[in-house]
């Protein structure tokens, strides 16, 4: 069983920062033993082919991932916030085999820990046929340099669990189906600006305080369950924005992380310091309600 945490608004940033070196020990010690580099490659590498990437950026993540395997802790890299192959897949997808080519073979000295994830969350005009055409490309470039390397890769739209029955994956010993759980999305995502209509979602609760709880935690828990019959899913994002209550964050914290413990599901937690955060990095204190709900 995994129990990861995703770096978000890091490399993934614009500008991208670097992560902080001792974040791998806080995290390592509080008992993850997995962390998610979201890593916005389309921003830092060139236009045209070869798709060279940028030498202090790739440093920076060369610096995240070697610190986070040196804890000995399972490393994914992915590809973050590509919003223009959302728009415009035809016009970006060669790219994103050109950046997968340079990526794979930069790492492929690495340790098996580090695995890598070839696009986080394929939407908009990304849609499900030229997706699964497009991440068998993006594996045969990957594959070209690494042969056995652990590649996650999750269904179009938004690598959403209702959408992995349509996810394509090509026959390989080393991929592995991906996931992300939001749901219900106007608790998880209530306020939250980048969500069409998320404005008109507020104070709703989760689990209790007036709700039927049994219900909210039933409909988790049917969701997990049918996600668990696909197998060993990865469960690469799940948690919620900072403007639901806690208490209503907490125990749906606690309700999906125990049920895909139960399940037998890997998870990596959205994510460590920023507004879904189960740590301050202001105060430089962890979120203990948050944190217990994912290590108790
Ligand atoms: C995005 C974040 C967002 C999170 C939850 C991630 O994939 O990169 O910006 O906060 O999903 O919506």
């Amino acid at each position: 069983m995994r129990r990861g945490i995703n770096l978000g608004n890091r490399l993934d940033a614009l500008p991208a920062r670097p992560v902080p070196d001792a974040w791998f020990d806080l995290v390592r010690d509080a008992g993850f033993d997995t962390v998610r580099l979201p890593v916005r490659w389309s921003a830092h590498a060139a236009a045209t082919a070869p798709y060279t990437l940028d030498g202090p950026f790739a440093a920076a993540v060369d610096g995240a991932v070697d610190g986070a395997l040196r804890r000995g802790l399972t490393t994914i890299v992915d590809v973050h916030h590509y919003d223009a192959i959302q728009t415009a897949p035809g016009a970006h997808a060669d790219r994103l085999v050109g950046l997968w080519a340079g990526i794979a073979a930069r790492y492929a000295d690495r340790s098996p820990a580090l695995w890598l994830e070839p696009l986080n969350e394929p939407h908009g005009a990304l849609d499900t046929p030229q997706w699964n055409a497009l991440l068998r490309r993006a594996l045969a470039a990957i594959r070209a340099a690494d042969p056995d390397r652990t590649v996650l890769i999750g269904p179009a739209p938004m690598n959403d669990i209702h959408a992995l029955p349509r996810l394509e994956l090509p026959a390989d010993a080393h991929v592995r189906a991906t996931v992300h759980y939001y749901a219900p999305l106007r608790f998880t995502h209530q306020g939250a600006p980048w969500v069409d209509g998320a404005d008109r979602w507020h104070d709703v609760g989760w689990g209790g305080d007036g709700r039927d709880g049994d219900a909210d935690r039933a409909a988790v828990t049917a969701d997990l369950e049918r996600l668990a019959a696909h197998g060993a899913v990865f469960v690469g994002e799940f948690g919620t924005y900072e403007r639901a209550d806690l208490a209503s964050r907490v125990r749906w914290t606690a309700h999906v992380r125990g049920e895909l413990d139960r399940l037998g599901l890997d998870w990596c937690y959205w994510d460590f310091a920023t507004d879904f955060g189960v740590y301050d990095p202001a105060a430089g204190a962890w979120r203990e309600p948050l944190r217990k709900a994912l290590l108790p």
